[in-house]
């Protein structure tokens, strides 16, 4: 059987993680889920780097001991986790005896090779991200990760020589060309490499929340040389030779692009000093980004993603983790785009389809998935899904494979209106089994796909689709033609529900949108969902920086609305005073050119121009239509 073993960094816990956290986790959970669905022994680390000045000076503040202040904050991380629904199978903490041991041996291994020796450490180190600096390499006197301020110390250290393992180390990289990816994050490691490296120091003296060295216990250990050990702790090194020769070396370590440096200079130097192999990839993915800066809990700009969780669902927020940035690239973080990717992927798109397909099932096939009776019009697209999604996820392209997803499902619904079941039906054609039978088997493919992404969803696509638990499905099972004819369909409540409030959100400008007249039969349920009422006009006027758009001001009940309506070049605008209109009351709200815009008057157009749909006689302000 295949291993696949997939690392988190190990978060410190200094505070509550954040939404950038979130990211690099969830990424990794849908990588651990998909080479689990494809039949590999899967081993999936996180965990926590306890040690350390930071954490120190951090539970110092709080007035706590640093093992009782990081307790606190390891069982949010663990919630988070529980939350996002991480399949992790080993969460390691830096503080366990497992750990502790095996740090201690490698500070003895690599003394009795002599690529350990002990100094005196003169220059700058920034705490917050636990580093060393040179002078030459701060920028304006500030640590060059994150412009923050760096302090002067002087002490005595042990020290790493890297040089020896440096043009190994070079010869590799270029070897494997997986070994860091993406290449923009190569080429700057290789240009790290050339400058020449100098001896690292891993040790420190002043203060004393670290793992002591066994031979010098004056000494705790660098954070970052305990902190990396990690992936082999957890695999068994030292404790369970056997398991660690199975699972070692790492498939990914999945990392922020600030710590690719750790993971692709000093990691494989200690694992060459070691005789270890190397991990086969390190991927550095971008940052999530907020307001042009990275999202962090030093600069206070941090978003919870337990709130976002609470209040838009587990799979929306994976889903817009997942899917809104190209894997490797930085991404700007904002509500509103979450909202607008849950609003059409999963609303429009993905739930849409369901009801759609549902609904049909019920009414052309008495709720059962008929035998197809010709060739299959979704088949292709189907099985390009699932070779572009496994494509794309063995090359941790995530973006792209939820993409690849979602094409099968954009192409499913356009298929309805391109084959019009229920012209279909009125016609008795017998193609309008294999429309049906298509529809529901797409949506079959699309749950299997979609679940090292989504949560919930999966299986709520089983459940109306009536094939029962999903758990037990593998990867293979997204191949076309799983759905038996004979199934009874249980349509249920809708999979995404729309998100109806945009907080600054934008709305397409009605002027530019055009309407088509749809030929889709709906139900009775479906009309009376709009609310539509009787308002008058009370006040109309142009909105600024278009000749299109009118901001109208209605009397709707006790209400006073404002509505935008893309009627400026039909009507003058004191013309329409007074005038009975009907809207459209229940829109949400959208923001159009500035104007908040809240509901949608209704006009019928043909060549000769546009008329607004009107009562007959004077009614009520507020009167339903029906
Ligand atoms: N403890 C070290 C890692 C040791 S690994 C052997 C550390 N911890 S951290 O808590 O600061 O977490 C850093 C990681 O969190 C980043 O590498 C990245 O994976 C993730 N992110 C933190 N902020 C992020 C963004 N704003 N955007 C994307 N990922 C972010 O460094």
């Amino acid at each position: 059987m295949e291993k696949f073993y997939i690392t988190t960094p190990i978060y410190y816990p200094s505070d509550r993680l954040h939404i950038g956290h979130a990211y690099t986790t969830v990424a990794a959970d849908a990588l651990a889920r998909f080479h689990r669905l494809r039949g590999e022994e899967v081993f999936f680390l996180t965990g926590t780097d306890e040690h350390g000045q930071k954490i120190a000076k951090k539970a110092q503040e709080e007035g706590k001991e640093p093992k009782a202040y990081v307790d606190g904050i390891v069982s949010t991380i663990q919630d988070l986790w529980r939350a996002f629904h991480i399949s992790y199978d080993d969460f390691i903490r830096t503080t366990e005896p497992r750990h502790t041991r095996v740090v201690q041996d490698i500070y003895r291994k690599l003394e009795a090779k002599g690529d350990i020796y002990k100094g005196t450490y003169e220059g700058w180190y920034c705490t917050p991200c636990e580093t060393f600096w040179t002078e030459g390499k701060l920028v304006e006197g500030k640590c060059p990760t994150c412009g923050r301020d760096v302090e002067r110390l002087r002490e005595e250290s042990y020290f790493l020589r890297l040089e020896p393992y440096a043009k190994t180390l070079r010869e590799h990289i270029l070897s494997h060309p997986d070994f860091i990816r993406p290449q923009s994050r190569k080429n700057e490691m290789l240009a790290f490499i050339d400058q020449g490296l100098e001896d690292l120091s891993v040790s420190r003296t002043s203060f004393d929340w670290g793992i002591r060295l066994p031979d010098d216990p004056r000494h705790v250990a660098y954070v970052w040389i305990d902190a990396l050990t990690n992936y082999i702790t957890a695999a068994g090194y030292g404790t369970d030779q056997a398991r660690f020769e199975r699972l070692w070396p790492a498939d990914v370590h999945l990392v922020g692009k600030e710590i690719v440096r750790f993971h692709t200079i000093i990691w494989p130097i200690i694992l060459l000093a070691l005789g270890l192999e190397l991990p086969k990839t390190v991927f550095g993915h971008g940052w999530l980004v907020l307001g042009g800066a990275k999202i962090s809990k030093s600069l206070g700009n941090t978003v919870d993603p337990q709130t976002l969780i609470g209040r838009y669902g587990v799979d929306a927020v994976r889903h817009y983790l997942l899917r809104e940035v190209p894997f490797g690239a930085d991404g700007t973080y904002t509500e509103e785009a979450l909202i607008l990717r849950t609003n059409q992927d999963l609303a429009n798109d993905l739930g849409n389809l369901l009801s759609r397909a549902t609904a049909m099932i019920g009414r052309f096939s008495g709720g059962i998935i008929p035998e197809p009776t010709s060739e299959s019009g979704l088949e292709g697209t189907a099985k390009d899904a699932l070779e572009r999604a496994t494509a794309h996820l063995e090359r941790l392209e995530i973006s792209d494979a939820v993409e690849a997803v979602f094409t099968l499902v954009r192409r499913a619904n356009k298929y309805i209106e391109e084959e019009a079941p229920w012209s279909l039906s009125r016609s008795g054609d017998p193609r309008l089994a294999t429309v049906i039978y298509d529809l529901a088997e797409s949506l079959r493919v699309a749950a299997v796909l979609l679940r090292p992404f989504l949560i919930e969803a999966p299986q709520g696509i089983y459940d109306q689709l009536g094939l029962g638990d999903i758990a037990g499905t593998t990867w293979a099972d997204a191949r076309w033609g799983g759905i038996q004819p004979g199934t009874e369909v249980k349509r249920g409540q809708p999979l995404f529900p729309r998100i109806d409030t945009a907080p600054s959100g934008s709305q397409a400008d009605p002027a530019e949108e055009t309407v088509e007249a749809t030929t889709e039969e709906i139900d009775i349920g479906l009309f009376r969902r709009l609310d539509l009422r009787v308002a008058q006009v009370r006040e109309a006027k142009p909105v600024k920086g278009t000749d299109r758009l009118l901001e109208l001001t209605l009397a709707l009940g006790d209400e006073s609305r404002t509505v935008v309506s893309g009627i400026a070049e039909h009507y003058d605008p004191s013309s329409l005073v007074g005038k009975d209109v009907i809207v459209v009351a229940n829109l949400a709200k959208a923001k159009i050119r500035g104007v908040t815009s809240h509901g949608m008057i209704l006009a019928a157009k043909d060549p000769s121009g546009l008329a607004l749909l009107t009562v007959d006689r004077p009614l009520a302000s507020g009167s339903p239509v029906s």
